[in-house]
């Protein structure tokens, strides 16, 4: 089923207002693989896994993810990005295992269930409204013993008007400890510029 446009989001894409994309990999999922994917039980070997990033943009971390070995998902709501995303791969020649589908990450199947699930810039961009639902999803989507990698941002609670909505690292454990237990948390890594202080990456295993 294709989603329903979210005309908000899809406008935006429209008229090139995307100030949260970088161009590149984010430089702390990056990290986390150069340094420390080998101490996470499961992180490392990607041989005939899952991958899936919600509200991927312009779908850089999906092609990271698909050229460390997974079968990488992206999926968007707004046509647009999934069409510059269809682009970004071809520029990149990133091969069959990234792949990017247009629907609502709140509604819409989406080829479940999956061993990892990066989160990025996407908690914050959706009404705080819905986070319960945010995390009621991930543990939907994610198998028993999957890993869902949180970059927590932007880790300022004044932000009340989004977005970005403003996040705090106890609004992460309240929507995700009743499904998922901490094997990871790392603060020290390079941050785009201006989101430095502001984040934090938390490796989260569902039960
Ligand atoms: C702030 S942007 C972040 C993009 C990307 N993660 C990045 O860091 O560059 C949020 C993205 O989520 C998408 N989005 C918003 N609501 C969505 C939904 N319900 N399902 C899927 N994508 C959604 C928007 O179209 C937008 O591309």
């Amino acid at each position: 089923m294709l989603a329903e446009c979210d005309t908000g989001w899809e406008q935006l894409w429209k008229e090139g207002m995307t100030p949260w994309n970088m161009g590149e990999p984010s430089p702390p999922l990056v990290t986390l693989f150069e340094r420390h994917a080998v101490d996470i039980s499961g992180l490392a070997d990607t041989t005939n896994k899952k991958a899936l990033v919600p509200g991927c943009g312009e779908g850089h971390d999906v092609v990271y993810l698909a050229a460390k070995g997974y079968q990488a998902t992206g999926v968007d709501i707004s046509p647009t990005a999934v069409e510059v995303c269809r682009k970004v791969v071809h520029a990149q020649k990133a091969g069959s295992s990234a792949h990017f589908m247009l629907a609502n990450f709140f509604a819409d199947p989406l080829d479940e269930p999956y061993d990892l699930i990066f989160d990025y810039t996407f908690l914050c961009a959706i009404q705080p409204e819905q986070r319960n639902e945010w995390g009621r999803r991930m543990a939907e989507l994610i198998r028993p013993g999957g890993l869902l990698i949180t970059l927590m941002f932007p880790l300022d609670p004044s932000l009340l008007t989004g977005p970005p909505f403003g996040l705090s690292v106890e609004i992460y454990h309240q929507l995700l400890s009743p499904a998922f237990d901490v094997v990871f948390e790392d603060q020290d890594f390079p941050s785009a510029p201006g989101r430095e202080g502001r984040e934090r990456l938390v490796v989260w295993r569902r039960r």
